[in-house]
């Protein structure tokens, strides 16, 4: 036990009177009842999750919950994007009223993005706001969107468009629970790892040149070092900006590529979100070189770390693909950031050097697209 307790890594999101604490290490499920229970005035744990994910994790989550005296049930819904919808909050919120759940007991999202996105809305709603611990079970949860308090669900008019700010009191990201992972949503919390890097952290992305195997290979050492340094980025980000007024559109690196990427595939399963936002990452690195702005030699760093997890970097070798550059530009003239006639860009100077680019050419960006698409 001792020796478990030594490789928890902490970091805190400083907001204030709303300041949390993000644990990473190997087994913090098991233990996830001691740090629950201070939270929980109720002694009622309500935890949702998915399938797959409680098929491997939520007997030792309720165990443990049990063992430092918490009850609870659970909420268990069927994997993938589709259960982010307002049906699935509607029902959410039935069983919580149904089960005379109160403000004092705790929700517990078990999952990945799209349960921790589905529940934290979920617990916004519950009575004006019940406490929430976020158990992010995905590469791409314990690095991104477990962090920072963004819920929400999708409708028919587009991804995330309903939802609200809403922190957790806790985030317990157990890197063990990542073995049962496929590779593929590995590589996809990679890459938005890697965008760290890219944002602002020059020494992590040298780090990552240097240890990013290790990382995928889930050694436990590299892994946590990994997820805490990303998730201190973000919440750094965060708490100088906690409503994306402006400085937290940088963690939006890629993401405008990437999200036009997801459009024009229809959101399916045959491209992972963060299988888009490394290739779009890419494609912000080399319209950046074209732009005089970046190196050659840097962006080609960025695709090497990239590549080495097994992330499409290219256009043209992109899965889901072909993509037509036309499409691609019209998504991104619809993309939600987008605000009146300017088409706002991150961009970057150097590795570690990402700023926000207030307007982009569009022809020169179409022009852009259409070499990225003939390109080897
Ligand atoms: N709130 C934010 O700030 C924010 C940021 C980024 C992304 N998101 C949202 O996150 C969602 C994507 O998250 P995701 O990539 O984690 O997807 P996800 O929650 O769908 O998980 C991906 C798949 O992995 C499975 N899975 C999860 N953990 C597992 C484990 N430990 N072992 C085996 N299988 C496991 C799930 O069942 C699912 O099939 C999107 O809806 C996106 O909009 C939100
Ligand atoms: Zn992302």
């Amino acid at each position: 036990m001792i020796g478990e307790e030594t490789t928890v890594r902490s970091v805190g999101v400083e907001l204030g009177a709303r300041r949390y604490e993000i644990l990473i290490g190997p087994g913090l499920v098991r233990e996830a009842g001691r740090h629950i229970a201070p939270l929980a005035g109720g002694a009622r744990a309500f935890i949702m999750s998915d399938e797959t994910v409680a098929a491997h994790h939520l007997e030792p989550l309720t165990d443990s919950l049990a063992r430092a005296g918490l009850a609870s049930s659970a909420h268990v819904l069927a994997p993938g994007e589709a259960s982010k919808s307002f049906g699935e909050l509607s029902r959410a919120l039935d069983w919580l009223l149904e089960a005379g759940a109160n403000r004092g007991d705790v929700l517990v999202a078990l999952g990945g993005g799209v349960i921790g996105d589905l529940a934290g809305l979920t617990a916004a709603l519950m009575k004006r706001g019940m406490a929430f611990v976020q158990v992010p079970t995905t590469l791409l949860a314990q690095v991104d969107s477990s962090v920072g308090g963004k819920t929400a669900v999708n409708t028919r008019q587009g991804k995330n468009l309903v939802g609200a700010f809403y922190q957790p009191r806790l985030v317990l990201a157990d890197t063990a629970t990542l073995s049962t992972l496929a590779h593929r949503e590995r590589a996809a919390g990679y890459a938005e790892i890697v965008k760290y890097g890219l944002i602002g952290d020059p020494e992590f992305f040298d780090w990552l040149e240097a240890n990013g195997a290790g990382v995928m290979d889930l050694d436990a050492g590299l892994l946590a070092r990994a997820v805490a340094r990303s998730c201190e980025a973000k919440a750094q980000i965060v708490a100088r900006d906690e409503r994306e007024g402006g400085l937290r559109a940088l963690l939006n690196l890629g993401h405008t590529f990437g999200h036009a990427l997801e459009a024009a595939n229809g959101y399916g399963p045959g491209l992972l979100h963060g299988e888009a936002v490394a290739c779009g990452m890419c494609l912000a690195a080399r319209y950046s070189v074209r732009a005089g702005l970046m190196a050659d030699s840097e962006a080609g760093r960025a695709e090497d770390v990239l590549a080495r997890a097994g992330l499409a970097t290219r256009l043209p070798r992109l899965s889901g693909g072909p993509y037509d550059p036309s499409a691609l530009l019209e998504h991104m003239q619809q993309d939600k950031k987008v605000r009146g006639n300017a088409l706002p860009l991150i961009l970057m100077r150097g590795i570690g050097r990402a700023f926000i680019q207030p307007e982009a050419d569009r022809a020169d960006l179409l022009d852009f697209l259409q070499a990225e698409a003939a390109a080897e």
